[in-house]
This record gives structure tokens, sequence and C-alpha cells, in this order.
């Protein structure tokens, strides 16, 4: 009976985890979304709390990691600044690697408390299950620490590359297999840690060489990689719900990945294998061309003029309005404008921000209308009919060099494009370039105007005008 109930909560919880994901799959229904996911992993927890044959030693052992967990995410999830949430959430899918190469250890040293086996007999099916989510976790961590060192600018952004790289992974991956099928075949301890270290290595070295504009397609990458471990984890300790949760973050993550890559127009393949976006792209010039024409800086007043005064206004927000918390007075602007007349539509890249989704949750939060909000290729051809283009804290995803210059490190993804716009407005402190090193020659487009200064204090000055 008690069986019974376990496997039935396990199965309420599994259909509210399906809901969660497809409520969130759109901005009106992610509230609803996360409450079911809320509540399916409520059961979860108690459903395992429950489960016949856990003793007090169990529960008490649930509970303290519970209390120490809860308590670290609870601090952390406060602290945290919503520009830093990518490395955290790389972070935290470093710790899932982790958790499953613990869990796989666990399991080779101690079986019987897996009921699947005994120490040097233990089911070959189990040593195969235990030896995939050793291999999947390890690389799940270490790649998950180098992607949260290059996205907390802790080390350079820029891909490390050397001769042979994708040589030396297709080898190591061959190696890989090798020891997984040799583990499975003996059982042997010494096979298990190599396993350990040569997925560690392989971690590291599937990202190492991704870099700039091509972070986003490892955020998800990562994502299902840690979905997949946790998968692996659930087999080792037979618990279905895990693995049924592990299933859908790992396929929901790999479509992410596939979407954020048609985003990039990158080949998922050349992810997969690791590497890629590192052939040949070239930084920033930096300090640009001498030969230039100088940029065209005007005020917040000139834009509040212009704006006033068009039919048609199109907004680019990016990274920068992000970190100036710019949102809440980007909706207040397209408020007053919208009195005055115009017609306000805002273009989100797929992988504008840093993480995805970025864009959209930032205007969500900021109550922007959904109907307002276009993903690229609507708003693309919409552009040549726009008046102002008003590109705020936005630049790698304006970039024209991604069309036209062939050694650029993002040449091929699809960009906005705002130069079509009558005018441009490309709020920002200064000159530098974005994420990806790479200058905007934009910058210097006649029909281009630079509104320097922080998102959120120029786009209070523009309200301030527009107010008068
Ligand atoms: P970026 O190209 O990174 O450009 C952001 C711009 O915002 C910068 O040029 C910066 O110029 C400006 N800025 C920064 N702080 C500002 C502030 N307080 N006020 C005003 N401006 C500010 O951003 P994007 O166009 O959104 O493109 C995203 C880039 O990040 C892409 O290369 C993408 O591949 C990469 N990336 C994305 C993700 C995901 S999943 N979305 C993950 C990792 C990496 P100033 O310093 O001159 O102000």
């Amino acid at each position: 009976m008690a069986t019974t109930l376990s496997t039935l909560a396990y199965l309420v919880a599994s259909v509210l985890f399906i809901l969660a994901l497809r409520g969130l799959s759109h901005p009106e229904t992610s509230r609803t979304g996360n409450m079911y996911g809320m509540i399916g992993m409520g059961i979860a927890i108690l459903a395992t709390l429950f489960k016949p044959g856990m003793g007090f030693g169990g529960i008490t052992l649930i509970v303290a990691g519970l209390a120490i967990g809860g308590t670290v995410g609870t601090i952390v999830a406060q602290r945290i600044q919503m520009t830093a949430l990518p490395q955290l959430v790389a972070a935290f899918h470093s710790l899932v690697g982790m958790a499953a190469v613990f869990v796989a250890a666990a399991a080779f040293y101690a079986p019987e408390s897996f009921g699947i086996g005994t120490r040097g007999h233990i089911h070959g099916q189990s040593l195969v299950e235990m030896s995939l989510g050793l291999a999947i976790g390890a690389i799940t961590f270490s790649g998950s620490v180098i992607a949260f060192a290059k996205l907390a600018g802790k080390m350079s952004g820029a891909p490390i590359t050397f001769n042979g790289q994708h040589w030396l992974n297709l080898g190591l991956g061959i190696l890989l297999l090798v020891l997984v099928i040799t583990f499975v075949a003996t059982g042997n301890g010494l096979l298990f840690w190599l396993i350990a270290i040569l997925s560690f290595a392989l971690g590291f070295l599937l990202i190492i060489p991704i870099g700039g504009a091509d972070m986003p397609v490892v955020v998800s990458m990562l994502n299902s990689y840690s979905g997949w471990a946790a998968a692996g984890i659930g087999f080792t300790i037979g618990n279905l719900l895990l693995i049924v949760t592990g299933a859908l973050v790992g396929a929901s993550g790999a479509i992410l990945s596939y979407i954020m890559c048609k985003g990039m127009n990158r080949s998922i393949i050349n992810v997969l294998l690791g590497g890629f976006g590192s052939e040949g792209g070239t930084a920033a010039a930096g300090g640009g061309d001498a030969d230039r024409p100088p940029v065209k800086a005007g005020s917040p007043e000139d834009a509040a003029y212009m704006m006033k005064n068009a039919q048609k206004i199109i907004i680019v927000p990016g990274y920068g309005m992000a970190v100036a918390q710019a949102q809440q007075v980007l909706r207040e602007m397209a408020d007053l404008l919208k009195k005055e007349g115009a017609e306000i539509k805002y273009a989100i890249h797929p992988v504008a921000g840093r993480m995805p989704g970025h864009m959209n949750v930032l205007l969500a939060e900021a109550n922007v209308p959904y109907d307002e909000v276009f993903e690229l290729e609507e708003i693309n051809p919409e552009f040549a009919d726009a008046d102002v283009a008003f590109v705020i804290g936005a630049n790698d995803v304006t970039n024209p060099a991604a069309k036209t210059d062939k050694s650029s490190a993002i040449y091929g993804m699809p960009i906005l494009d705002v130069e079509r716009a009558k005018t441009v407005f490309f709020v920002k402190r200064g000159m530098a370039s974005g994420y990806a090193g790479v200058e905007n020659e934009l910058f210097y487009r006649p029909n281009t105007m630079m509104l320097f200064g922080d998102a959120k204090k120029v786009t209070q000055e523009v309200v301030q005008a527009l107010q008068r």
C-alpha cells in the first residue's frame, strides 16, 4: 500500500514537472508553470521522506541536507545580482555534476546499500548506469566550472585553442568509451577513477575553446548535461522520479541548445564536439580606425524630440539594460511615447543579455505588454519602416560584422537589422565593444546617434524631456 502511494506520488510529481515546463514555455503562463514545479517538488520531497523502508537515520540525513542546502541556496539567491545569474546557473550545474560523481562513487563502494550487488560483484547493468552517470557528471562538473569562470570574468572569455584540439578531444572521447566498456566488463576500481579523471579533463577541454558570442550555447548545453547527469543518478539509486526529472531537464536543455544554435547560426554537432566558434574569429579592433568619421553624440533631449515626432519606434534591449536595471523606466518612456501616438515594438534577439530569455524576463518584470515584444525573425523586416531604433545596452546583437566580415568571431550570427531604421540611437556608456569583443561600425554611421551614459540615467532624462 505504502509503495503504491509513493509510486503514485512520484507519478503526480512527474506530471506536475511536465506541466511546469509547458507553462514556462510562454511568459504569460510562466508563473503558473513555476507554481506547478514547486508543488511537484514539494510532493517529491514528501514522498521521498515517507518512502517505505526510510528509517529515522535516512529522514534525519535528508532533512539535514535540505536544511544546509536550503539555507545556502536562500542566502545566495537573496544576495545575487540579476546580472550575475548566468554564472550562478553555471555554478549550480557544476554541483549537479559533482553530485552524480559522488553518487556513482558511493554506489561503487557500497553497492549493498543500493541493492545493486555486493562489493566486487556489482550487476552488469548497474555498472553501465554507474559509469555513464560518472562520466557525464564529471564532464558537467569541470565544463561548468570553466563556464562559470568565463561568465564571471574570472578567466578570459576568448576561445583558448591549440593545434590538433579536435583530434585530441576525439581521441579522449574514444579512450573514454574503451574505459567504460572495460570497466563494465571487469568492475575494476582503478578504471572507475580513470573514467572520472578523463571525464574531468574532457569537460575542461570541451569548454575552453568556446568563447565570446558562443557562450549562450554552452550555458544551455551544460543545462542539458546536468539533466542527464541527474538521470544517471536516478538509475544508480533506482529512483524513477529522478530519472524522469533528469530526462526532462536533459531533453529541454537539448532543445534549448538547438534553439540557441539556430539563433547563433551554428551547427549543433560542432557544439557537441566542442571548439566551435574558435575558427579564426578575430576580436575587437579596439581603438578603431583613424579614417572613420567621428561618432555623433546626442543628448537625451535630442532623442526625446525626435521620438516625439516618430510614428514607429523599435526598442532593442541588451545586456546593458540588465546591468543598469533600466527596464522600468524604459517602459515609462514607451508609455509616454504611445501617448504621443507612436507605435512601440520591442525586438528581442535570442542571445541578447547573458542567459536565455534574459530580456523577456526583465521586460515582463516591468509589465511590458507581451504583444509588443517580438522575436528576431518577426521584427527584422519592420526596421526598414521604423523611424527610430532605440538600442539600449545592446551591441553584438546589432553588429553588421556578423553579416559582412568573414574573419569576425560573430560571423554568421543573425542580427537585428537596426541600421535600416531612419535613425538609430545607441544608449551606452562609451565606445566599448560587447561581450564578443568585436567593434561595431554602426556607431559611425550617419544615421546613428550615440546617447552616452548609464542606460537608466539616460532613459530617465529622456522621460523628463518628454514630460516637459
Ligand atoms: P553586449 O554585446 O554584451 O553589449 C552590451 C553593451 O552594453 C556593451 O557594449 C556596454 O557598452 C553596454 N553597457 C554595459 N553596461 C551598461 C550600462 N550600465 N548602461 C548602458 N550601457 C551599458 O550585449 P548584447 O547585445 O545583449 O549581446 C549579448 C552578448 O552576450 C552576445 O555576444 C551573446 O552571444 C553573449 N552571451 C549571451 C548569453 C545568452 S544565453 N544570452 C550568454 C553568454 C554570452 P559600454 O561599456 O560602452 O556601456
